[in-house]
């Protein structure tokens, strides 16, 4: 290696040493790592880690949020777009159900992995941040749920642990099949007979719940009735938070002063800087929390929204839903890369399967989203849903729609990267594997209070 790429890299490092992408001239950011409050007690990890696991927060009890944030899947599920109540098993070898049970639809985006979640910056969560941080509101946080937010939640994943529950295609189930679906439908979250009362009170018939809530909440639970969902996701987030940590790569190793990268790897870090990577995937967990069109090819259900023109409801507008402000359509949540390796596929719609496919992206993103190979997807079949699966894609007005976002975006620009540059830059990212979320069997409980079943 030449001595201009030596010095290359050590600027590289000390700069990434203070969590500032290398052009950045601003102050250093705050401490990357949660607080030690954030983080609960060891009673509290524990009643989270059991709640994490148990099917009794679904409607019809038969999904977790394991069964798409699963150890066994690096906290993700290994599909394009997850398969919610009425699916059975896990990761790629989850179906989509049969019969009366199947699901009514694929879950709208790719399920993020919940690595080094609770840490200061990460202001937004959800692809495209609709639940964030605000010391305007009463509850200290913006969520779907408005002024219905409950008050005492510790922190943003706490928050966020409120809504899975909430949601018809992921837990609760379709209409009136069980009391906890009808609450969704009716959009009684919050109330007497809301969705979370009702979860509250489903664990507290559940006789192991007790002491458990008991041990993690001792000044707050006399009896059983004294439960409350706010606990119950206060707990799953002091276990997300102090259990996936991912802070400890090869890449961290470097910053050391400990040489553990390969040459390419090496390169890679230098051309990461010097292609823009880091103009939004800056700081030491690569990423900016904040929102841009890089023209992700997008497939799936939708959220709902419509260019001008069509009225099927099968895009996905981003960060729009979320501010109702246009110029943000199409934008989304520039993710950490932390622990990338692991967790594909990749985009809000995971319509990259490899990483290799999406640094490739950066090299011409609209010609890259026009040219995009469907092939690639990773969705447990069922003939009925696939027809509607990939239409946004099949359509160029759509498409066109999608381009011109990023053709807005100032951060994106054509990237010239050459096989051997796109090579070393995948090198890099591996290297933000930390080897200690390589077997996350030991996460896994041996059972859970309800008895339900763990691995499907
Ligand atoms: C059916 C699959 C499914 C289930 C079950 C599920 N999730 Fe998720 N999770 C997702 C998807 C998909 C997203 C992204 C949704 C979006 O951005 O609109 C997500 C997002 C998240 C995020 C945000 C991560 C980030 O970086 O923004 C957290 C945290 C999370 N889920 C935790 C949970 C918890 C806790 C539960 C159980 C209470 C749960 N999930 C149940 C699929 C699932
Ligand atoms: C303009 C800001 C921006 C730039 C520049 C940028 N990215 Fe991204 N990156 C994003 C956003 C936003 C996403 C998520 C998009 C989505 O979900 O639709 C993303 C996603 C990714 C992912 C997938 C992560 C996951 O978990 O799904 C990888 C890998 C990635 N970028 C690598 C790179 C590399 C390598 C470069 C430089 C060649 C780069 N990015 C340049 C904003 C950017």
């Amino acid at each position: 290696m030449n001595i201009f790429m030596q010095k290359k890299i050590r600027l590289f490092l000390a700069f990434s040493v203070i969590g500032l992408p290398c052009h950045a001239t601003t102050l250093p950011s705050p401490p990357d790592t949660p607080s030690e409050t954030e983080m609960g007690t060891t009673e509290q990890i524990e009643l989270g880690r059991l709640l994490f696991f148990d099917k009794e927060l679904s409607g019809n009890r038969n999904i977790s949020c394991a069964t798409c944030h699963h150890p066994l899947t690096h906290t993700g599920d290994s599909l394009s777009l997850s398969v919610g109540e009425g699916g059975q098993g896990l990761g790629a070898f989850r179906t989509t159900g049969s019969g009366y049970d199947a699901i009514a639809e694929r879950v709208h985006r790719n399920s993020p992995a919940l690595f080094n979640l609770g840490q200061p910056n990460a202001t937004h969560l959800f692809h495209d941040g609709r639940v964030a941080i605000d010391p305007e509101q009463e509850s200290g946080f913006i969520s779907p749920a408005g002024s219905d937010l409950p008050l005492g939640l510790n922190n943003i994943v706490a928050v966020q642990a409120m809504f899975p529950v909430t949601s018809a295609t992921e837990m609760a189930g379709q209409g009136d099949e069980n009391e906890i679906s009808a609450a969704v439908a009716n959009g009684d979250l919050a109330g007497p007979s809301g969705v979370w009362e009702l979860l509250a009170q489903r664990l507290s018939h559940i006789p192991g719940y007790f002491d458990l809530f008991k041990a993690a909440y001792p000044d707050q639970i006399d009896s059983s009735t004294d439960i409350t969902f706010i606990m119950a996701a206060n707990a799953i987030a002091a276990f997300e938070i102090s259990t996936w940590s991912a802070r400890n790569a090869p890449f961290d190793q470097q910053l050391r002063g400990e040489n553990v990268m390969s040459d390419s790897a090496l390169r890679g870090m230098v051309l990461f800087n010097e292609k823009g990577c880091t103009g939004c995937h800056g700081g030491p967990l690569q990423s900016d929390n904040r929102f841009h069109a890089i023209a992700m090819p997008q497939i799936g259900p939708g959220e709902g929204d419509n260019t001008d023109g069509f009225s099927d409801g099968l895009e996905d507008f981003g960060r729009e839903r979320a501010t109702m402000d246009i110029a943000d359509r199409y934008k989304f949540r520039t993710p950490s890369l932390r622990n990338v390796e692991l967790t594909a596929p990749y985009g809000h719609a995971g319509a990259y399967a490899t990483l290799e496919n999406i640094v490739r992206h950066y090299i011409n993103p609209i010609g890259s989203l026009m040219n995009y190979d469907q092939n690639q997807v990773v969705l447990p079949s069922r003939v009925d849903l696939d027809s509607i699966d990939f239409v946004v894609m099949d359509t160029p007005l759509r498409v066109g729609a999608i381009a011109q976002a990023a053709l807005r975006e100032p951060q994106l620009r054509p990237v010239n990267m050459t096989p051997d540059d796109v090579a070393d830059i995948v090198e890099f990212l591996k290297a933000l594997t930390d080897p200690e979320s390589i077997d996350l069997t030991d996460n896994i409980p041996y059972s859970v209070p309800s008895g339900l079943p763990i691995i499907d």
